[in-house]
């Protein structure tokens, strides 16, 4: 694990891998761990670099962690704005060129949001997008109210019950009744995270806004993936998503919920490694 300053915050960071960078954000109230038993399988083919986002896991939420008031809350956009000065410290590191060098990058649930985000800004910079898992409208006015409500009122004591009302949602039928260690990992994750990364991933997603119009516009290849059972972003939504992207391939991950990278790993680093080869070394 490294430790990278990106602007005001400290942002804890571990990376495997030989060849392109492939840069990984996580959804919410997670770390960089649901991806951990994906990353042996990928490693091979990219340089997997695996970041806790701001306030989350070992990353400090910095004085930008705050809105005007001083309350926590993080946009997509802030998210995504570290993220590409943590790729470019990296490109850099290496000894690469940051005008020559793209990256890969792979989004999951509210990561999947801070990916659009990510290419809206910044897509010179990426040779392919991952999209898992997520959604590309915004909240409805409901919805942003819950996790408003959510931001508001999560304390420390609050999260172990946060995390008994999400586990059922989040993960497959199949995963909850004969994966024991996949629901303990995930209660584990979902209970280190900080009530104040909560309220500012919470308050951050409440605000961000539809990205279905510019779906049309990502030109880069891009893989849209997600859980055969996920009920958060059901597979119908996601064939939607991936039918506005012109260059988009569309897989799904049997036998996984909101998350095939803890639920079913070797399927969801299948469909990646099928995806780089059959799009990028057959042209
Ligand atoms: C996630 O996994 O990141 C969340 O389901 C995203 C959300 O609450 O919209």
């Amino acid at each position: 694990m490294k430790k990278y300053l990106v602007d005001d915050a400290e942002y804890s960071v571990w990376g495997r891998g030989v060849g392109p960078i492939l840069l990984f954000a996580h959804g919410f109230p997670f770390d960089g761990a649901i991806f951990e038993p994906v990353i042996s399988r990928l490693c091979s083919e990219f340089l997997c670099v695996v970041p806790d986002l701001r306030g989350f896991g070992g990353s400090s939420l910095g004085a930008n962690g705050h809105n005007p008031k001083g309350a926590p809350r993080v946009k997509m956009g802030r998210f995504a704005d570290d993220l590409a000065i943590l790729e470019s410290e990296i490109v850099c590191e290496r000894g690469d060129s940051p005008e020559t060098t793209k990256i890969f990058l792979c989004g999951l649930s509210m990561g999947g949001y801070v990916s659009l985000a990510f290419a809206r800004r910044r897509p010179e910079r990426l040779a392919g997008l991952i999209f898992c898992d997520s959604n590309a409208a915004a909240d409805s006015p409901e919805k942003a109210a819950e996790r408003n409500n959510l931001a508001e009122t999560i304390d420390r004591a609050g999260i172990p019950a946060l995390a008994d009302k999400m586990i059922p949602n989040l993960l497959s039928p199949k995963t909850l009744a004969e994966k024991p260690d996949v629901v303990a990992t995930l209660r584990e994750i979902i209970e280190r995270q900080s009530p104040e990364a909560i309220a500012a991933g919470a308050r951050g997603m409440a605000v961000r806004s539809d990205s279905t119009p510019f779906l049309p516009e990502i030109s880069i290849p891009t893989l849209v993936l997600g859980g055969a059972d996920d009920k958060l972003s059901p597979p119908d939504s996601l064939d939607a998503i991936a039918a506005a992207i012109p260059n988009a391939t569309r897989a799904t991950i049997p036998n996984a919920g909101h998350l095939p990278p803890l639920e079913n790993p070797d399927a969801f680093a299948d469909a990646i490694l099928n995806w780089r080869e059959t799009t990028f070394w057959s042209r």
